[in-house]
């Protein structure tokens, strides 16, 4: 992809976002992926880490509707979506205490979905290992909070650690995928990951 395409692609994605009132491009990354994965469905409880503007939160919505449920954790505020069943927690889901808030808010969910981002140094090991810390604070949550054969969805920045990370989430899951959707930038190190079917012991009954 040339980088006069590339920089054509954002420009649509961010003209689109504005045009159809999505707070982020990172809306149509959501879209995309759940056309093709299936990860949240209408009436789904889901948990949305790493969650302003909001963007994803709005996609949610849509795809739960009304009877569903949609909290989103960001470090930042987020402005209110305007629905009753869409809520947001500002806190750091790194931190004990909001995963505390957060299991204590929606007890079990059928979607754990994760945009988050570290803030970005310019070097491309030091933002990798950042972006799989996150990753595995997201994959814990999912472990805590999905109820059986629920889904998981995480962005993560490319390097060495991808394989282990993907492991983990293989293990945790019938199934597992890498991907990338369209609306990621062709030369962004993100990829996402995407866990579907949460294995859970049967016994305690989730
Ligand atoms: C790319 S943005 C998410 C965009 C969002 N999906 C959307 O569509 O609007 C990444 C977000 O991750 C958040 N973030 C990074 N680390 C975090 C953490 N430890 N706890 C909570 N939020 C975090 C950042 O504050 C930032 O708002």
């Amino acid at each position: 992809m040339t980088r006069w395409y590339k920089d054509k692609k954002n420009e649509y994605y961010y003209k689109k976002a504005k045009r159809e009132r999505y707070r982020s491009r990172a809306a149509y990354k959501l879209k995309q992926l759940n056309r093709k994965f299936d990860l949240i469905r209408r009436g789904y409880k889901v948990v949305d880490l790493g969650a302003a503007p909001g963007g994803w939160m709005q996609v949610t919505r849509e795809l739960v509707a009304k009877e569903g449920f949609v909290l989103g954790v960001d470090l930042e505020e987020i402005e209110e979506l305007g629905f009753d069943n869409v809520i947001t927690l500002k806190g750091d889901f790194t931190n004990k205490e909001t995963v505390q808030k957060i299991i204590d808010t929606v007890g079990y969910v059928d979607a754990v979905i994760s945009d988050a981002s570290p803030n970005i140094s310019g070097v491309w090991d030091i933002d990798h290992y950042r972006s799989v810390e996150l990753c595995r604070s997201a994959l814990e949550i999912a472990t805590m909070v999905l109820r059986n054969r629920g889904n998981f969805l995480v962005k993560i920045f490319q390097g060495r650690e991808v394989d282990d990370f993907f492991k983990e989430v293989k293990d945790n899951f019938t199934l597992a995928k890498r991907t990338k959707p369209k609306a990621s930038r062709g030369k962004s190190a993100e990829i996402y990951i995407i866990g579907k079917g949460f294995k859970y012991p049967k016994e305690v009954g989730r």
